[in-house]
């Protein structure tokens, strides 16, 4: 008689398997993805699977009610105890008696897919560092003196396969009290590093622990800091939180940070303390609001520009505030939680820091290719990330490019004269009307615009308060739709213009955008020195573009991605009218979101994602924008808006 067939689906593995092979073996023969934590003992359910019962014309089988072993005791407990779904069995139990289909739901599957990002609906495959596995340890013997860690990793190597691993010392000492708590029976949390380094016992409980084991995603910037709680087994986000960065009081921006550090003995080792203590509390704050314990929190991927990321690891950023900008290191690192400072994790936890693409191009930026994938992309894509310094990449599946250009405070409100950061009270949208030359606007925090019924009353009493990156972009770009400024970026007179709104201010001209001087609030004016600070802004970042558009020799691009909080609020209609980003079709503007929080995921739910971004940054060509003469050159052309000499036929 000839061994019973077994399908799986959705994969389609099949294979023969001698009858009374269980479900969870003959998926382990035929390669197929069935997970397990407790190792076929009946116990984690991660194993279930769906027998199919009737004809199958599709394989050409007909399958039996009796295709697998009737309910043993053990299934039967599990089932009094935690309920089966209907019609599902665990696979360590069930054996294969004859021709059978099998389905493997998407919550049985170890390296069940993540979607990145909702947009494209690019997959990740689970496989984090640190997974739970149960085991059954021996017994010492008088006979045959061992420790019981060897004895506990000769249970990992038997009944898993894996490699020897260390305990740290406080591990080392629980080992002994858990392992008889747990009759011998205990869920090890395991730390495999995607190196293929040494294995690591991060925690131990006694008998079966189902877990789930958490992981923070930290995006370090240097204005917030972002962590996103994630489940290991799904890679689904549980709480997400974030927290000012305190380095704020060192200095606004990054240079002015360095300089502290240089003018200051202890300088960088303040601002490292004050890093470390926010991190540690988000680490808290997210724990507590998800009600889990920290204990079960054991790995953090942290994501920053390079000098957050000096800073976060104690090391004094000095020479990245002078050229050549010399980085520390440029490679992954791969640490204890607490040495980031974050104690409210699991005592062993462990921290991954992407790494970094160049002296001024961050583990954000490379977080950010590893959630875009530019290396895998058909057609050229250009990815900014814009914040104080825009970070640039450029990139197909041939080749990719990346640099960083100083844009400076002036997209997110600083330097403008009514400038704000993005909170309730900034204007944020503007359209002028081309004929009579008359603005409208939206406000954070209120839903109507500004010519809207009721909209005084919805805006309540803070009022209009000034104007944040999104709402000086939009303003600027709209003035120059109305023929309010020409393409030198020069504010015409009320006479030029047919504007009242144009009055003089020195020997220049504003705009006035709302003037709520009557109510006792600001007139919020749009200045010639506000212009002239949005020119140099977008000159850097289009003067950074064209510079990796040189060098990869082509002149167009096919389709540009923002990325970053502020990316997901510019318009992209606005921005291309500036000549903030190359012409393209407007509807191959694309805004990423949070691509560098979405990286930093990635990288927590996946080993092969660390092993790739590593691989990926080595292979990225870096583009020193301060060393090449062409950048002034393309800053000087960019100043005009929307270019002095580039084409723009999409705005046409
Ligand atoms: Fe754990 Fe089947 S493998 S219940």
């Amino acid at each position: 008689e000839q061994d019973p067939l077994v399908i799986f689906t959705p994969s389609g593995k099949r294979g023969h398997v001698p009858r009374g092979t269980t479900v969870l073996d003959a998926a382990r023969r035929l390669g197929v993805d069935l997970d397990s934590v407790c190792g076929g003992r009946g116990i984690c359910s991660k194993c279930q699977v769906a027998p199919g019962i009737g004809h199958f014309s599709k394989h050409g089988l007909t399958v039996s009610e009796d295709a697998l072993s009737p309910i043993n005791a053990v299934e039967q407990r599990y089932d009094e105890k935690r309920g089966l779904k209907p019609g599902r069995r665990l696979g360590c139990q069930a054996q294969i008696l004859s021709d059978v289909v099998l389905d493997i739901p998407p919550e049985s599957q170890l390296h069940r897919q993540v979607v990145r990002k909702a947009a494209e609906a690019r997959a990740v495959a689970m496989d984090p560092a640190t997974r739970l596995f149960l085991v059954d340890v021996a017994a010492p013997d008088m006979h045959a003196p061992t420790g019981d860690l060897e004895r506990l990793n000769a249970a990992l190597a038997a009944q898993w396969g894996l490699p020897e691993a260390r305990a740290s010392l406080p591990v080392l000492a629980r080992l002994q009290e858990v392992l008889r708590a747990g009759h011998w029976q205990v869920t090890v949390a395991l730390h495999q590093p995607h190196t293929g380094g040494e294995a690591e016992i991060l925690d131990l409980w006694p008998g079966f622990f189902e877990g789930p084991l958490y992981g923070l995603a930290i995006d370090l910037g240097s204005t917030t800091i972002a962590a996103h709680l994630t489940d290991l087994a799904t890679g689904a986000v549980v709480a997400s939180s974030g927290v000012m960065n305190p380095q704020i009081r060192f200095g606004e921006d990054l240079m002015s940070r360095v300089s502290y550090a240089m003018m200051n003995p202890g300088g960088a080792g303040e601002m490292t303390t004050a890093v470390h203590g926010a991190l540690d509390e988000l680490a808290r704050a997210i724990t507590q609001e998800a009600g889990i314990d920290p204990r079960t929190m054991v790995e953090a991927v942290l994501v920053c520009n390079p000098v957050m990321h000096h800073l976060a690891l104690g090391i004094d950023p000095v020479e990245l505030g002078q050229a050549p900008f010399a980085l520390a290191t440029s490679g992954a690192v791969e640490i204890t939680a607490g040495a980031l400072g974050i104690r409210s994790i699991n005592p062993s936890g462990r921290a991954y820091v992407l790494p970094l693409i160049a002296g001024h191009v961050g583990a954000d930026a490379a977080a950010v290719a590893l959630s875009e994938a530019p290396e895998k992309s058909e057609d050229l894509v250009l990815i900014v990330d814009v914040g104080t310094n825009a970070e640039i990449i450029l990139g197909d599946r041939t080749r990719v490019l990346a640099c960083s250009s100083p844009t400076g405070p002036a997209f997110e409100g600083a330097q403008i004269s009514s400038g704000q950061r993005a909170a309730p009270g900034a204007i944020e949208r503007v359209r002028i009307d081309p004929a009579t030359k008359e603005p409208r606007f939206r406000v954070i925090g209120c839903d109507l615009w500004s010519d809207e019924e009721g909209f005084e009353a919805a805006l309540g009493k803070g009022g209009v308060t000034g104007i944040c990156g999104s709402g000086i972009i939009e303003a600027v770009a709209e003035m120059r739709m109305a023929g309010l400024l020409d393409s030198a970026g020069l504010i015409g007179t009320a006479e030029q213009t047919g504007s009242a709104r144009c009055v003089p201010e020195g020997r220049t001209q504003a705009y006035v955008l709302h003037d709520g001087s009557a109510a006792g609030g600001p007139v919020i004016t749009v200045t010639q020195g506000d212009i002239r600070a949005i020119q140099l802004a977008k000159s850097a970042l289009y003067a950074g573009a064209r510079l990796l558009m040189d060098r990869m020799g082509v002149t167009r691009v096919d389709r540009v991605v923002l990325a970053g909080a502020f990316g997901a609020h510019i318009s992209p209609l606005h921005a291309m009218v500036l000549g903030m980003i190359p012409d393209v079709p407007l509807d191959h503007v694309r805004s990423a979101g949070n691509a560098a929080g979405t990286g930093a995921r990635i990288a927590l739910c996946s080993r092969a994602a660390r092993r790739l971004i590593e691989d990926n940054v080595r292979r990225i060509e870096k583009v020193e924008t301060a060393v090449e003469p062409k950048f002034q050159e393309h800053f000087v052309a960019a100043n005009a808006l929307p270019h002095a000499s580039d084409p723009f036929p999409e705005l046409e």
